[in-house]
């Protein structure tokens, strides 16, 4: 199957804004792991209506950026409509393809988007040319085995031992998360310096 075929129909995006999510997933105390920091930049990876951008835009503050990245009008449109804050830049890029210069941002996040494109080796190298050295990158999404039935089909879901295997080859340092989840895994890995 195509990866677009797999992809979130927009027509659904209210979902994504449900506060169930917020109380499932604890976005502030999942975004902690980042270790962002007031000032810096973070690039959102298929932020659909902006579920994780608005808090991630709350912990870098007026004075950083978050990229809002998808490949969706209607997601970017509903984003708009929910009024972000300064610091919030939509971005429309078809992912593996990131639409920003080599080591320019801080942080990359992406959540529940991974299952959705291809091909993975490409997107992880695009996350570490994007990434600055010393720069990391955290990716949550559904586990294959997860106890919900919520979420997408369990044929699109790619195992974590995959994902972590495409952040090794193309060169990260997996970190330790301390986060666990029935349902889901998150995956956190640093670009390293020189
Ligand atoms: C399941 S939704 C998750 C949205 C958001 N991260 C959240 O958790 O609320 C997946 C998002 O990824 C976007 N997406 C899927 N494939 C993409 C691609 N190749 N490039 C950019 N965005 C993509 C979809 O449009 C959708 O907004």
């Amino acid at each position: 199957m195509a990866a677009h075929e797999r992809r979130f129909d927009p027509h659904h995006r209210e979902l994504l804004l449900d506060p169930a999510r917020w109380a499932k997933w604890d976005p502030p105390r999942l975004l902690a792991t980042l270790d962002l920091h007031p000032g810096e930049s973070v690039v959102d990876l298929g932020c659909g209506p902006g579920f994780w951008t608005f808090p991630l835009a709350e912990i870098v503050g007026p004075e950083g950026v978050v990229w809002a990245l998808d490949v969706s009008p209607e997601m970017l449109e509903a984003l708009a409509a929910r009024h972000p804050p300064r610091q919030v830049r939509p971005l429309r890029s078809e992912l593996p393809h990131i639409d920003l210069p080599d080591a320019s941002v801080d942080a990359v996040w992406g959540a529940f988007v991974v299952h959705e494109v291809e091909p993975l080796d490409a997107l992880m190298r695009e996350i570490h040319r994007v990434l600055r050295p010393g720069g990391r990158v955290g990716l949550l999404d559904w586990r294959p085995d997860a106890v919900s039935e919520e979420g997408p089909p369990r044929s699109h879901r790619v195992a974590p031992e995959v994902v972590r295997q495409a952040l090794e080859a193309a060169g990260f340092h997996i970190l330790p998360t301390g986060w666990q989840h029935e349902d889901a895994y998150l995956i956190q890995a640093l670009r390293p310096s020189p």
